[in-house]
């Protein structure tokens, strides 16, 4: 299949076999680390109604989609994202399932327009640039449900990347970077800082359209630590292999770039693990009533 876009797009990782293998593999983690669900226990009735509607936004290779129109057969799930590179061929998909091609920054297309129940986001972050990209997300998402639908979106909670102990847990509120990820914010200069939020649930909370906002930070599983840190590895590989003469240009950044790696393999040879802090908010839109 053509992709529709190249990879000369704000997004930082790369879309390559490699990159696609680490998002089926990162689902089921996140999916487990989330208690099972793929949808909020506050959104299930509505997507187990008859002929739901449900959008996954930057759907990616469209694991998420694929699994949820197995588990909703009832609904139809459309998978958007901005570049179809990584879609799977549409006839070995679930029948309820259909792809195609929106770039959420942009105008919401008419077709869309108070058209879905839920709109799932998971992981889009990477394609943003700052808090005023995050605003528009919500702004057009907000335009794509319909009243009474659901936003459910999960996403890095910023510096994402943590070092775990053997104490198997984190402080939710710990903003350090680990050391190899701030050398990288360095070779891009803060390029990384401004991706990542942790505001995700301030954004709906501020925004009049959206009431009920909940937000959970899914906690460490220790015995899918070592298997994350792998996904992990690999994800810090495509940001340094997509930045080099990219984010970071000239000899300096580029010395930085291999610093940072230098020191993520230094901490993985002593055994270390990682994992990945991510919050989940879910929101309804209101309906004005
Ligand atoms: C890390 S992948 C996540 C894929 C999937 N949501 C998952 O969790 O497995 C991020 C995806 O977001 C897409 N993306 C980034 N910015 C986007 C935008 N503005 N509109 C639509 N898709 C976007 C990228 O093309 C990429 O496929």
């Amino acid at each position: 299949m053509a992709s529709t876009t190249g990879d000369k797009d704000q997004y930082i990782l790369l879309r390559d076999s490699s990159a696609s293998s680490r998002l089926f593999g990162q689902h089921f983690i996140m999916t487990a680390k989330n208690g099972g669900w793929l949808l909020h226990p506050n959104v299930q009735a509505t997507a187990e109604k008859s002929r739901a509607r449900i959008a996954d936004v930057a759907t990616g290779n469209g694991v998420w989609a694929g699994e949820a129109a197995l588990k909703y057969p009832d609904a139809q799930i459309v998978a958007l994202d901005m570049s179809d590179k990584q879609y799977p061929p549409g006839w070995t998909m679930p029948k309820n399932l259909s792809f195609d091609t929106y770039n959420v920054l942009q105008a919401v297309p008419d077709k869309y327009i108070g058209y879905f129940d839920i709109v799932h986001i998971r992981l889009i972050a990477g394609g943003l640039k700052g808090p005023a990209d995050y605003a528009v997300v919500t702004e057009n998402v907000s335009k794509m449900l319909k009243p009474g639908g659901y936003i459910q979106w999960q996403d890095v909670y910023a510096p994402g990347w943590q070092i775990i102990d053997q104490t198997l847990s984190f402080d939710v509120d710990d903003e350090t970077f680990p050391p190899f990820l701030a050398k990288f914010d360095e070779a891009v200069s803060g390029g990384i800082t401004q991706t990542l939020s942790r505001g995700i649930n301030h954004i709906l909370k501020d925004n009049d359209d959206f009431a009920d906002v909940e937000m959970m930070v899914p906690g460490v599983v220790p015995w899918l630590l070592k298997y994350e840190t792998d996904y992990l590895a690999i994800s810090f590989a495509e940001l340094v292999k997509g930045s080099r003469g990219t984010r970071a240009v000239g000899e300096e950044s580029l010395r930085l770039l291999d610093e940072a790696e230098g020191l993520l393999q230094e901490y993985l040879g002593q055994g270390g693990l990682l994992t990945y802090k991510t919050m989940s908010v879910v929101a309804r839109k209101d309906n004005g009533a």
